[in-house]
């Protein structure tokens, strides 16, 4: 049977890797998007040369209603949406004390307001049987200095996962998080020195930084029939860092 997966922030980095690997594996791909139409519609035209198919939507996940559209746009392509993956998501890191209004709202309004905006409409239109993976993140069992905002919304992306794990059991639907380590993508690598980036990579047991198609092979194996019994878990994806 032919299914569909909605990728929030799939124009870039783990998103991006996540609904190439996903078209590649014979789902049907909404790949979202917020700003970068070009990089989305390169991910779409990848799939779609391989014989798949895979369709680009802009919505910006803090908002609720463009998040609506966003499911309205994927029925109306493909009829059923049977997975959700959330990798829309930002970085603005500061110490606690410098903290600014701004970067506070973005971080707050995008990770964590647009991942509940999200996982509440997968939990009303997902089908029977489907699957819901959000991204959280290594760092919080790291704690880095400046990361506090960042790591707060990842905590309450997981604490959302084990819930709507148990609200969704009756409709044998999984609710899962990926918690990548560093990954080298554009939120990761943005305003690092290639000395710091250089450090976090030695720092991991196979001395190097995560690659996005590391994290879209998990991704991808919670989608699986074989994933089934994997509910309301956080996956640390991090070749042993913690
Ligand atoms: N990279 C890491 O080291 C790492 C580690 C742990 C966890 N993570 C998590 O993994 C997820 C993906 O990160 P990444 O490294 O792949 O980031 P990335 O390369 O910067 O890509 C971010 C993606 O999110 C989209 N996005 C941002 N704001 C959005 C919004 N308001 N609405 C819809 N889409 C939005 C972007 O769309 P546009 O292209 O349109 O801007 C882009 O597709 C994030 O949740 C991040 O917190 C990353």
């Amino acid at each position: 049977m032919q299914k569909t997966a909605i990728v929030t922030g799939g124009s870039r980095g783990i998103g991006r890797a996540t609904a190439l690997l996903l078209g590649a594996h014979g789902w049907d791909v909404v790949v979202n998007y917020a700003n970068n139409h070009d990089e989305a519609a390169s991910v779409v035209a990848e799939i779609v040369g391989r014989g798949g198919n895979a369709i680009a939507v802009r919505a910006d996940v803090s908002s609720a209603s463009d998040v609506k559209e966003l499911f309205d746009q994927a029925g109306r392509a493909y009829g059923n949406v049977n997975a959700l993956v959330n990798s829309a998501g930002i970085i603005r890191p500061s110490l606690i004390k410098d903290l600014d209004d701004a970067g506070l709202t973005e971080q707050l309004d995008t990770n964590l307001r647009g991942a509940i905006n999200a996982i509440r409409e997968a939990a009303r239109r997902v089908v029977d049987g489907g699957r819901i993976v959000s991204m959280s993140s290594t760092t919080l069992a790291l704690n880095p200095p400046s990361y506090g905002i960042y790591n707060a919304t990842k905590a309450a992306v997981e604490a959302l996962t084990r819930v709507l794990a148990k609200e969704l059991g009756s409709r044998r639907i999984t609710v899962n998080a990926v918690a990548p380590g560093p990954v080298e993508t554009d939120l990761f690598v943005t305003g690092k020195s290639q000395t710091e980036i250089d450090r976090m990579a030695e720092a991991a047991p196979f001395k190097r930084l995560g690659q996005p198609q590391d994290i879209a092979e998990v991704v991808a194996f919670l989608l699986s029939d074989a994933a089934g019994w994997v509910n309301g878990q956080v996956v640390r994806a991090n070749g042993g860092l913690a």
